[in-house]
């Protein structure tokens, strides 16, 4: 098992490695926002990667037309694009952060 902690949340849960990040944080109930169910269409998704850049797969080139290289740069992944191979730390944005869009379907 790798952790996965959230840092702005205060929540580190075991995730399989391997496993998508965005599958990782829902099933263990913590408030990720998805609206393509996993596509990388969305958006929804982001999170910050704090620490552990080595401990996730690649950015792929799904990732490359959602994000900008420049939010890419920041630390910026698609949670449903990310395989978890190691321990991570990373930002969980809220509600407020995403686009108004995001909200109209909170997994
Ligand atoms: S869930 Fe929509 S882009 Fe990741």
């Amino acid at each position: 098992m790798a952790n996965v902690t959230i840092k702005n949340l205060g929540v580190t849960i075991a995730a399989q490695p391997g496993q998508s990040l965005l599958n990782s944080l829902l099933y263990e109930d913590v408030p990720i926002h998805t609206v393509c169910g996993g596509r990388a269409r969305c958006g929804c998704c982001r999170v910050r990667l704090i620490d552990g850049q080595k401990g996730v797969s690649p950015v792929n080139k799904y990732e490359t037309v959602r994000l900008s290289e420049h939010v890419i740069e920041q630390g910026w992944r698609l949670a449903c694009q990310v395989h978890i191979l190691r321990d991570i730390t990373i930002y969980l944005p809220t509600a407020d952060e995403l686009d108004r869009d995001c909200s109209k379907k909170n997994s």
